[in-house]
């Protein structure tokens, strides 16, 4: 069977670590991959949005089943265009892709179907929103409605700061057409969980929890970035808070896609926030979450593709989804400067023995050598019987790689392993 995965990081890398422990799996194509993934499967430099092409290149290599992984595809309709030209996908269709593409359309959602998240309004008049900033406290959430790679969202501390904030993003257009349209959110507060899923658009199954590490320094310090390290199971997410958010949150949302006209297949992820009023949604993605999918997959014991391909052929109800109660930790090594300013070029070095355990995300061949093109670099995962054990493995495999200004957080999983103690 001939697979091909749409996308080039760190999560791409899992994904086709995992697809390939399938023994039916021939050859796995990566569009366009990166240097590291290039170990692991065939790279071919068609970029994640050049729809056509991939269309093109799935009809001349006999493609059997795709995979598209990054929102920018799912958004612009990727799967749609697939399909239409016969070939199966994983990952939803443009018109339900929108519930992470459009910020306005995700909360409009939860507030007609009562699926509880932050209280809000949406501006596109900066007049307006400030009006409205001014009538509220602090903290204040300001989003810019559309994808802005995880950058699109200021918690202001302060009324000026929200101001300008608006001003940034509605008149300066910091996030280009992205930020036309705001979302002015209430602040929550709790411990972050994600929660990614498989569903066909009638089953939904949970994958184990995670935590994501949002800021690029240790503490919870500097800016936000695409994800430093993420933890899986996440100890905050106990049973009955699994329980509660299946009954809240996972199954109104895929009933509300459903009976708006646009059934969700594919990864439903589920950023929650913890909240003593309950779990809340801080947002829906549409893909499984990078670092998240590092973290969660080595823990999936089922076959991934036989999971995928039955959100695609809607028997999801008919397959066994299984994880091992182990716990893993992945932290990612990024190019110090990274969300900013970084090098690049840097020759990467992965020790023979820990090479099992790195994914790649921001890296390419140069004259046979890997060097580092992006700000998060590699990501290195470890699994063990306890979280503890997991965060020291990762920890003592991170020595096995290196490339010169290589900067990682020390402090991946200590929130969790705190958990219970706070
Ligand atoms: P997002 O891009 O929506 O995932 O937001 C990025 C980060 O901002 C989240 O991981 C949260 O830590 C934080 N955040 C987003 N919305 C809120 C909110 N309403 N209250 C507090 N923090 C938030
Ligand atoms: N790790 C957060 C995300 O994938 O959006």
């Amino acid at each position: 069977m001939n697979l091909m995965v749409i996308g080039g990081g760190g999560r791409e890398h899992a994904i086709i670590q995992k697809l390939k422990e399938n023994p039916e799996v021939t050859t796995i194509w990566c569009l366009p991959g990166n240097g590291g993934i290039a170990a692991d499967a065939e790279c071919a430099p068609i970029g994640a949005e050049d729809i056509p092409a991939q269309v093109e290149f799935a009809r001349s290599h006999d493609i059997d089943y795709v995979v598209v992984a990054p929102d920018n595809p799912l958004a612009l309709g990727a799967v749609d265009a697939l399909e239409e030209a016969g070939f199966p996908c994983f990952g939803p269709r443009k018109n339900a892709a929108i519930i992470e593409a459009s910020k306005a359309f995700s909360k409009d959602l939860m507030k007609k179907y009562n699926i509880p998240t932050a209280a809000y309004e949406i501006f596109t008049d900066p007049k307006a929103a400030i009006a409205y900033i001014d009538a509220h406290e602090v903290p204040i959430v300001i989003k810019a409605d559309g994808l802005a790679l995880g950058k699109g969202v200021i918690i202001a501390m302060s009324h000026e700061e929200a101001r300008q904030a608006v001003h940034e993003m509605m008149e300066e257009s910091k996030f280009g057409d992205a930020g036309s349209t705001i979302v002015i959110e209430e602040f929550l507060e709790g411990p972050e969980v994600s929660v990614l899923s498989f569903t066909d658009g009638k089953t939904l199954i949970p994958m184990v929890s995670s935590m994501d590490h949002k800021r690029a320094k240790d503490n919870d310090e500097g800016l936000n970035t695409g994800g430093m390290g993420a933890i899986a199971p996440n100890p905050y997410y106990t049973e009955a808070i699994a329980e509660e958010s299946m009954r809240t949150i996972f199954m109104p949302t895929l009933k509300a896609m459903e009976a708006e006209g646009r059934p969700f297949k594919g990864c439903l992820y589920f950023a929650l926030m913890l909240t003593k009023n309950g779990p809340k949604v801080i947002e829906y993605n549409s893909r499984f979450g990078d670092p998240e999918t590092q973290a969660v997959l080595p823990l999936l014991e089922s076959d991934l593709l036989t999971i995928m391909k039955a959100t695609t052929d809607g028997t999801l109800d008919q397959v066994e989804v299984k994880f091992s109660d182990k716990a893993s930790c992945c932290v990612v090594v990024a190019s110090d400067g990274y969300p900013l300013h970084y090098e690049k070029g840097n020759p990467i070095t992965i020790r023979e023995d820990v090479r099992a355990n790195v994914t790649v995300a921001g890296a390419q061949l140069k004259n046979g050598v890997l060097v580092n093109t992006g700000g998060r670099v590699l990501g290195v995962t470890a699994v063990a019987d306890t979280l503890e054990e997991a965060v020291a493995e990762a920890y003592r495999k991170v020595e096995g790689v290196g490339f010169a200004n290589a900067y990682y957080r020390h402090d991946i999983g200590q929130r969790a392993l705190q958990c219970g103690e706070e």
